[in-house]
């Protein structure tokens, strides 16, 4: 398996052997780290990280990740760059593509990413769209690995709104992986018909199953992981937050809804979480709205089900994974 030279944009470019060899090299990766042996196979090496979202776990982990490769990190924050505003992205890869090895993106539309991986001449690295975020994927999978030790066959149910970006990964990625995967919200927040329509048809080959329902009840029977996200994501109007409160309230993950899960059951979220009133929205909410809490209960963000932080964890081993395999030949390190 040698994935040099590719770009890391949405899971539906990679196959299910090709997200499982991430997986096993991440893995590999969180084990020497653990251990302290050191694995600078990309020694200088130059990565540039462009944020036109704000981050805290991306971020700290392409860093982070970057660093103990051995390569260095240039990080344009929203404000920092001419991208978009003065210069194209088209533009804007070409230059960057002179100097760097790699390009990360985080950012709006999923056609920003995919125009700079046109132009750049050098692997792009999707740190989150509208669309999707492929990276927080791979960290999701291997907690789910590492809690279960196996994914296939696993049944994850999604509850919130199902058509943004983790809704949409979430969804290919258990169909890519043969896990089961189910939107539980109102309608309204249904995937769109070409993802649903993508994931049928890998679901069709994997034997994961794909279903959209309103009802939580119904949909949690039997779950192996519950995962929820914020209602409004980053980029999105605060003035939305009184619909998807009415239309998304319904969907909390609370303590009641978990204890019909399976037996076993874990909790996820890709985080940040409104789950308590020690954040200036959660505290605004609060006094517009009255909510203690939003699309999950502090009870359960707290409790021996939730994997939440193990999960962020994750995420800069996988984010180290998938640099290292798309800028080395697996020779390189060991593979
Ligand atoms: N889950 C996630 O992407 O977190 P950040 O927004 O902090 O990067
Ligand atoms: N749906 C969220 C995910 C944050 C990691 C957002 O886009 O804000």
């Amino acid at each position: 398996m040698d994935l040099y030279g590719r770009h890391f944009l949405k899971l539906l470019d990679y196959s299910s052997e090709e997200i499982e060899y991430l997986l096993d090299l991440a893995a590999d990766l969180k084990e020497k780290k653990a251990k302290r042996i050191p694995h600078r196979y990309l020694e200088g090496y130059q990565a540039a990280l462009i944020f036109e979202k704000t981050s805290t776990r991306t971020r700290c982990s392409f860093e982070v990740a970057a660093h103990d490769l051995g390569m260095d990190t240039t990080y344009l924050d929203p404000s920092a760059s001419q991208l978009g505003k003065k210069e194209s992205i088209a533009d804007t890869a070409r230059v960057l593509g002179k100097m760097f090895d790699g390009i990360e993106y985080r950012g709006f539309e999923q056609k920003r990413v995919e125009t700079l991986a046109k132009y750049a001449g050098v692997p792009v690295w999707n740190g989150l769209t509208n669309e999707y975020h492929p990276t927080q994927m791979l960290a999701d999978l291997l907690t789910i690995r590492e809690h279960f030790g196996s994914l296939k066959g696993k049944k994850l149910v999604y509850f919130g709104d199902a058509r943004y970006n983790t809704g949409n990964s979430l969804m290919i990625a258990c169909a890519k992986m043969g896990m089961h995967y189910t939107a539980c919200c109102h309608h309204k927040y249904f995937p769109g018909a070409e993802v649903v329509q993508a994931a049928h048809q890998i679901a069709a080959s994997t034997g994961s199953k794909i279903r959209l329902l309103e009802d939580p009840e119904d949909a949690i029977r039997g779950a192996d992981v519950v995962y929820t996200d914020v209602w409004v994501s980053m980029g999105e109007p605060a003035e939305i937050w009184a619909e998807r409160i009415r239309e998304l309230g319904r969907y909390k993950v609370t303590k009641e809804l978990m204890d019909k899960a399976g037996q076993n059951a874990i909790f996820m979220h890709c985080l940040p979480a409104f789950h308590d009133l020690e954040t200036a929205t959660g505290k605004q909410i609060y006094e517009q709205f009255g909510l203690t809490d939003m699309e999950v209960t502090d009870e359960v963000f707290e409790s021996e089900q939730s994997v939440v932080f193990e999960e962020a964890g994750n995420r800069m081993h996988t984010i180290k994974a998938v640099m290292l395999a798309t800028l080395a030949h697996p020779e390189t390190y060991g593979k």
